[in-house]
């Protein structure tokens, strides 16, 4: 039987040079591939009380709705910025290559509620922990923060050091 890596294709040298590009797409265009992912992310929930799955745009939402479907839950989203047409909170973050920023709903998460953030990957850990800061910030509470992939040399999870982090893969 196929394990969750062996979905995983790598591509050197994308975007940039020197960087080893772990792409999800062969995963998701595998049925198998895609069943495997969801139900190892919705197995690293396991035994956790939540309200709400925040998902990171946009691959953090081709996981993160499923699993909320899956479980029952309410899914929100974590967008670019410019994106969302209501009032929002927003925070800038550095990525591997680049700069962005993000935001959410001002009534996306209720003060109080428990909140589990959803990506493909953890790179250097800004992404996340920028959504984390966006989640707080609106008065929820992050009980768990999970990843189909992590890069583990690039030591996202130092920014991270306050939560409840785990990962289905990891990469040195
Ligand atoms: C990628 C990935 C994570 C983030 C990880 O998204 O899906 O969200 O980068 O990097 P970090 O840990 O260094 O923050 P990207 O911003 O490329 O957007 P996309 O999902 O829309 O492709
Ligand atoms: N793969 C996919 N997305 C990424 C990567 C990667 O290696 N690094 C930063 N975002």
């Amino acid at each position: 039987m196929k394990k969750m890596e062996d979905y995983v294709r790598t591509i050197p040298d994308f975007p940039e040079p020197g960087i080893m590009f772990r792409d999800v797409t062969s995963v998701l265009q595998d049925p198998d591939g895609l069943k495997l992912a969801i139900d190892s992310m919705i197995k690293l929930l396991d035994g956790v009380e939540f309200d709400v799955i925040a998902g990171a745009e946009s691959r953090g939402f081709i996981f993160g709705a499923p699993i909320a479907y899956a479980m029952g839950k309410s899914f929100v989203l974590i967008r670019k910025k410019g994106k969302l047409p209501c009032e929002t909170v927003s925070a800038k973050y550095d990525l591997e290559y680049g700069s962005a920023e993000i935001e959410m709903h001002k009534d996306s998460v209720k003060p109080g509620q428990k909140v589990v953030l959803v990506d493909d990957l953890i790179a250097t850990g800004g992404t996340i922990e920028a959504a984390a800061k966006l989640v707080e910030e609106l008065g929820g509470e992050v009980v768990k923060i999970i990843f189909l992939m992590e890069l583990a040399g690039l030591k996202g999870r130092d920014k991270l050091a306050k939560y409840d982090v785990a990962s289905v893969i990891t990469y040195d």
